[in-house]
């Protein structure tokens, strides 16, 4: 990707750094140049504004999270640890519940459709995954609610003790503010993302965005 890399070469950001963004695709438009997600059916999988999953990728072993009236499901292992994560929080005090889970291509599409209509393309992309493009297809993705907060999902103290204890349980908080240029996505406190306690703790250590991480560490050259 040499030319790219040259191209997108700029006074503010150390050589590392454009290579790594070059490599996650940020020198091109958002959904441009797209890419089928690789290692699907892994923990590991990315799907971003880069990485989409096919209308008829459904997750392996979806089972109901045990919090769930509405069956909100995600792949057993990290059911598994969500199930971990909100005990954990509830020791401290912290009471959260899942919302939605895995989301169908289809139902991605109804949400994303609804929001382009009410605000508009530029604004829905901000906020919401275009179909096949959401995390939420991949069933390692949950939304959280604090029931005791009213107007918005979570308070401060939840948004912290998530960002301090996620990784523990192996999630990762995604969509972080300091996060936008590279994520494309507003700041979404509720949104965690299984990756496995491994890479969970590595990011937490490394505090940088699941696409930095994995063109440094997961991806082979
Ligand atoms: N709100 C997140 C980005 C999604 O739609 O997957
Ligand atoms: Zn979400």
């Amino acid at each position: 990707k040499y030319e790219r890399y040259e191209n997108y070469k700029n006074d503010d950001m150390s050589y590392e750094d454009i290579v790594t963004r070059v490599n996650i695709g940020l020198d091109q438009e958002f959904y441009t140049n797209a890419s089928p997600a690789l290692d699907q059916h892994e923990i590991t999988i990315l799907v971003n504004k880069y990485y989409y999953l096919d209308k008829d990728y459904v997750p392996n072993n979806l089972v109901t999270l045990f919090d769930s009236t509405r069956g909100a499901k995600m792949v057993d292992v990290a059911a598994s640890s969500y199930k971990e994560l909100i005990l954990a929080a509830k020791n401290d005090g912290i009471t959260l519940e899942s919302t939605t889970a895995y989301r169908s291509y289809d139902f991605q599409n109804t949400l994303y459709t609804n929001y382009v209509k009410s605000d508009g393309v530029k604004k829905a992309d901000t906020y919401s995954a275009r179909p096949g493009y959401s995390e939420h297809q991949t069933g390692l993705a949950v939304d959280l609610n604090d029931p005791n907060v009213t107007g918005s999902r979570l308070n401060d103290i939840d948004y912290k003790w998530l960002l301090n204890n996620a990784h523990n349980y192996g999630f990762i908080v995604r969509y972080q503010e300091k996060y936008i240029p590279i994520t494309g996505y507003m700041e979404e406190p509720w949104h965690i993302r299984y990756v496995g306690k491994e890479i969970a703790t590595e990011l937490h250590k490394l505090d940088i965005t699941y696409e930095e991480y994995y063109d440094l560490y997961l991806t082979d050259y």
